[in-house]
């Protein structure tokens, strides 16, 4: 079963679906020049229901997998939407949205349906238990229905696209370039860029060693205490890490104990590749792509605000 089936029973209801019976105008608008989306290549279409809502993608350009976990808040909407515009500009992502909570919100997935986002797929899941880190149990639940999608898949071609994408794990706060994603694609096992506005730094960043090209060092906030001092904005990885069917419970997942501050660095550190090996991206870790925003409001969640307000 795909991943869309939710949204999707719920998006052929409303019609939604209708919106998609040509290739949408946006597919065929090339992102920034240079970008992998080369102009010469054309969508292909596949009746997969992982394809949702749009039955279109680029076999010639690698899938992203976004994985982001959202929560209830008043600045919940304002954020997603400046992340599903971002997402909306870009072909073969992913986005693997999902609420911490115990059910659907009505709010979020109409909003998701009426987004520009190409392919999507709407999870939720409660975290449970005291002293959990917020968004670890979200972030797993994405990465198990993204293996199951993967695995059962049966549009073989798709399929194939799909096992040499790349994972990332998007925070719905943040403030993405779309060039992020070319970014991303050029991951071969694991890799590492800089964040913006990050831990304290104006930039969070690995330090490349100019002879090797390997990562000698990190500026980041507590550097000296994480082996990994890296931020979630600021790492992909090859689903293939995340696929193996046999043994589940062998693949990098979030430790939802983790110790404040440590949740990046331990999932980094399940990968089993020591830093040295893992690859700097974004022009040796010089260009920023990615930012840190924060939406600072008052506290308004013990309001009803989103019953006062359409926010
Ligand atoms: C990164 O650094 C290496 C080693 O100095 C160099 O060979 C390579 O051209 C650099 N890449 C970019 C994109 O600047």
């Amino acid at each position: 079963m795909g991943m869309g089936g939710v949204g999707q029973d719920v998006a052929l209801q409303r019609g939604y679906q209708d919106r998609w019976t040509s290739i949408p105008v946006a597919m065929l608008r090339r992102s920034r020049g240079g970008g992998a989306a080369s102009a010469s290549a054309d969508p292909v279409h596949s009746s997969s229901p992982s394809l949702f809502p749009t039955p279109y993608w680029y076999p010639q350009l690698r899938w992203v997998f976004v994985i982001t976990p959202t929560h209830r808040r008043f600045t919940q909407r304002l954020d997603l939407v400046r992340l599903g515009n971002t997402l909306g500009h870009v072909d073969n992502v992913y986005w693997v949205l999902v609420e911490d909570s115990a059910r659907r919100s009505h709010k979020v997935d109409r909003w998701l349906n009426a987004s520009m986002v190409q392919h999507w797929a709407h999870l939720w899941r409660p975290t449970r238990g005291r002293w959990q880190v917020r968004g670890a149990q979200q972030r797993n639940h994405g990465i198990a229905q993204l293996r199951q999608m993967i695995n059962e898949e049966t549009d073989q071609a798709l399929r194939k696209a799909y096992q040499d994408g790349v994972v990332y794990f998007a925070d719905d706060d943040n403030a993405y370039d779309v060039a992020l994603f070319d970014q991303i694609r050029q991951v071969r096992s694991l890799g590492a860029w800089p964040v913006g506005l990050c831990g304290g730094h104006f930039v969070q960043r690995c330090i490349v060693d100019p002879g090797t090209g390997k990562i000698v060092d990190y500026i980041a906030w507590n550097a000296r205490n994480r082996k990994f001092p890296i931020d979630m904005a600021g790492f992909g990885a090859h689903v293939r890490h995340f696929l193996s069917p046999d043994s589940p419970e062998d693949v990098p997942m979030f430790n939802v104990s983790s110790m404040s501050g440590q949740l990046e660095s331990d999932f980094i550190d399940g990968f089993g590749i020591p830093l040295a090996e893992i690859e700097p991206l974004g022009d040796n870790c010089t260009k920023v792509n990615v930012w840190h925003v924060r939406t600072a409001v008052e506290n308004f969640t013990r309001y009803s605000f989103d019953e006062l307000f359409d926010v």
